[in-house]
């Protein structure tokens, strides 16, 4: 355990798996209180259960981010009182993973639950969580972005314009509450081989071996981006992209 972020509260929607469930683990890691939050609050315990195994603190708030004003507000105050204190760190991790489509043959349902999950649900935490921050004089804001927010991909309209959005979020946001002390920045994974991500590792091969890795990422390493990006050594970057893509956003 380090105390780099000793005495900091985060919430992290969608910790209960994937990427988010290795940033809960590296900013507990780290001494921060990691409120881990979804829908699936086993998988959410047991995330908690690791962490304090590892002498971090954790709880889970259970939250259906599909759900609106109503779910993020519910979620940003359950995660005060779980942190024991205002929030000094968010990570607007979840994400619905689309299937690759058609435009076409995208249901309407699908793209407000995307919508909803992907943008609102993160719009929705900032505005009640970062005028908090900005009042008691800082905090820590990180969105997760994507490669595929950068660039166009024929069946991937729908995921790209919602991580596209998050990288325009982050931007508008370090405008907005970076002169009251909120540092608000994107970390844009490539390929990240969580377990859902590697069971797709065949169709995902040929784009892997393109990239100057050869690699694809960890969640663990866009974990390490995350601390770095909340921490102090980062405490004039504002509204910047980190990419942990192999290199993919430089060819
Ligand atoms: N993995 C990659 O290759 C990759 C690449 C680029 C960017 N990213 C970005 O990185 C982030 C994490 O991706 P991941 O691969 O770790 O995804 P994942 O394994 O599918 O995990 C998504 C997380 O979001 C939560 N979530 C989904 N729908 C939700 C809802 N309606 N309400 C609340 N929570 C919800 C899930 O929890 P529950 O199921 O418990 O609700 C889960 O914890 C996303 O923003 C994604 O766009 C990932």
């Amino acid at each position: 355990m380090s105390a780099r972020l000793h005495h900091r509260t985060a919430l992290v929607t969608g910790s209960t798996d994937g990427i988010g469930a290795a940033i809960a683990r590296a900013l507990a890691a780290e001494g921060a209180t990691v409120v881990v939050s979804g829908r699936d609050t086993a998988r959410g315990e047991k995330v908690v259960a690791a962490i304090a195994e590892a002498g971090g603190r954790a709880a889970f708030a259970r939250a259906d981010l599909s759900r609106g004003a109503a779910a993020a507000r519910e979620l940003a105050e359950a995660a005060v009182e779980l942190a024991g204190g205002p929030l000094d760190i968010l990570v607007n991790n979840a994400a619905m993973l689309i299937e690759p489509a058609p435009t076409a043959e995208v249901p309407e349902e699908l793209i407000d639950g995307a919508l909803a999950v992907n943008v609102k649900a993160a719009f929705l935490l900032t505005g009640l969580i970062a005028p908090t921050m900005a009042a008691r004089g800082g905090g820590a804001i990180v969105n997760l972005g994507s490669i595929s927010g950068l660039y166009g991909q024929a069946g991937s309209a729908l995921y790209s314009t919602t991580k596209a959005a998050i990288h325009s979020l982050t931007k508008s946001w370090a405008d907005e509450y970076g002169p009251h002390g909120v540092r608000v920045n994107t970390v844009a994974p490539g390929p990240t081989f969580t377990h859902k991500v590697a069971a797709m590792e065949e169709h995902l091969a040929p784009m892997i071996a393109r990239l100057p890795s050869r690699r694809p990422s960890t969640p663990e390493e866009v974990a390490r981006s995350v601390v770095f990006l909340v921490g102090d050594e980062a405490a004039n970057i504002h509204g910047a992209t980190l990419s942990v893509d192999g290199g993919r956003s430089a060819i």
